[in-house]
């Protein structure tokens, strides 16, 4: 068997932070699976034009015949799945297409691995792994006090996304369990960092309070999310694929809880310390609660302890010190910003936000 491993969704937020890192950090060979949906960005992988380790295949992981053909020419070591759609507020506008990507898509892509898996020889076979990229909302909210989710802790999804992400988690663990496909399971807290899509709440804000435009804070802004930079995710994911245990279950947590409205408050004062603006004044005023998002969930946070004691993983980046490399980030790439901002980026802000009454 070769070196190279198989990424699906490589050209998202996640994935494309990932296939970077993995070259820079292990110079070994990467194809990535992406079908290049509004998420799916090749120019968050312009840094790797005409590497010889990196190659991009276009195609959807619902499409068993295009993954069996795939997976027969690259003979990869590992598969891992961040293919999805992942955006919460989409997940209640368009509820299915998370059912057949996330869900639909997983199986067939398990079962595509599973054909290949069983036809490898020994030693490929024992060595090969399948690693599922999961998130901390398949247990849905935790009570303020409670103390964050553990690994085993029961699923209570409470969003369509969410809900999706459970199945895709669940149909994982069979697959385990009834063919022995040797699996690994990851669920991470709330990633940001550089090239994530500005429908999430770190790059929305911090462009539309670059550019003098209102900060929609859902609800209260009282919610809490536990902030991972991405490259801690990109680092967690390497540990967990090169010595966690197969069938088993990680969390990758950041341990950074952050209220959203401190977050935004957060964004805004490193935009008027970075790029003041006078006629704007303190962006803080752009500010303004809106109609909450259905089922919002107030708190996710997890408990990143076994991936700390089995394999040493720990978050290398702190909030405050992440928030201010992305706000950078972002100041330093208009021409990636103008490039997302395409028709299915206004159609979806107009879509979620201008129907949207004041709180
Ligand atoms: P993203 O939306 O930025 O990227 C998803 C990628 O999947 C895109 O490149 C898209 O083109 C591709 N894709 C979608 N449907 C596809 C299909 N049918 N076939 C092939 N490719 C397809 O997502 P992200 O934020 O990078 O998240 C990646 C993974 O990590 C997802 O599985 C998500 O559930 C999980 N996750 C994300 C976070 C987070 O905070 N962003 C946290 C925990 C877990
Ligand atoms: O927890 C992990 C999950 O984090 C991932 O699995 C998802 O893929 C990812 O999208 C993210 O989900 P969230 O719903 O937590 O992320 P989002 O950036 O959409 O929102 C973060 C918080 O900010 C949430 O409480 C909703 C709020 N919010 C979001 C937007 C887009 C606002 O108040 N206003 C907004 O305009």
């Amino acid at each position: 068997m070769r070196d190279t491993i198989l990424v699906t969704g490589g050209a998202g937020f996640i994935g494309s932070n990932f296939i970077l890192s993995w070259i820079r950090e292990r110079s070994s060979p990467v194809v990535n699976l992406d079908l290049l949906t509004y998420a799916g960005n090749p120019a968050n992988l312009a840094l790797l034009e005409g590497n010889r380790l990196y190659r991009l295949a276009v195609g959807d992981i619902r499409d068993a015949r295009r993954l069996a053909a795939l997976l027969r020419e690259v003979q990869p070591r590992a598969i891992l799945h961040l293919a999805a759609e992942s955006h919460v507020d989409r997940s209640i506008a368009f509820p299915e297409l998370f059912i057949r990507t996330n869900v639909m898509g997983t199986e067939i892509l398990l079962d595509e691995a599973r054909r290949y898996w069983a036809e490898l020889g020994a030693a490929e076979k024992a060595a090969f792994r399948f690693l599922h990229v999961s998130t901390d909302e398949v247990y849905g909210p935790l009570a303020p006090g409670g103390r964050p989710f553990a690994e085993g802790a029961a699923y209570a999804p409470a969003n369509p996304y969410a809900a999706s992400k459970a199945a895709a988690d669940h149909l994982v663990r069979a697959y385990h369990r009834t063919w022995g496909l040797p699996v690994l399971i990851t669920n991470s807290s709330n990633n940001f960092g550089p090239y994530q899509f500005p429908e999430k709440l770190i790059p929305l804000m911090t462009l539309n309070a670059l550019e003098g435009r209102p900060l929609p804070v859902y609800g209260d802004g009282l919610q809490s999310r536990d902030w991972l930079f991405v490259e801690d995710h990109c680092a967690a994911l390497r540990a967990v694929l090169e010595n966690g245990r197969v069938g088993e279950t990680y969390h990758i947590g950041g341990q950074s809880e952050r209220r959203n409205f401190d977050v935004v408050r957060a964004i805004c004062e490193l935009l008027d310390e970075m790029s003041p603006d006078p006629a704007l004044g303190p962006r803080r005023r752009l500010i303004s609660f809106v109609e909450d998002r259905p089922g919002h969930d107030r708190r996710y946070a997890l408990d990143a302890t076994k991936i700390a004691r089995e394999l040493g993983w720990h978050p290398g980046e702190d909030f405050d010190g992440g928030l201010r490399k992305t706000v950078r980030w972002y100041l330093d790439h208009p021409a990636w910003l103008e490039g997302v901002r395409t028709g299915a980026y206004l159609d979806w802000i107009r879509l979620n936000y201008t129907e949207r009454g004041a709180r």
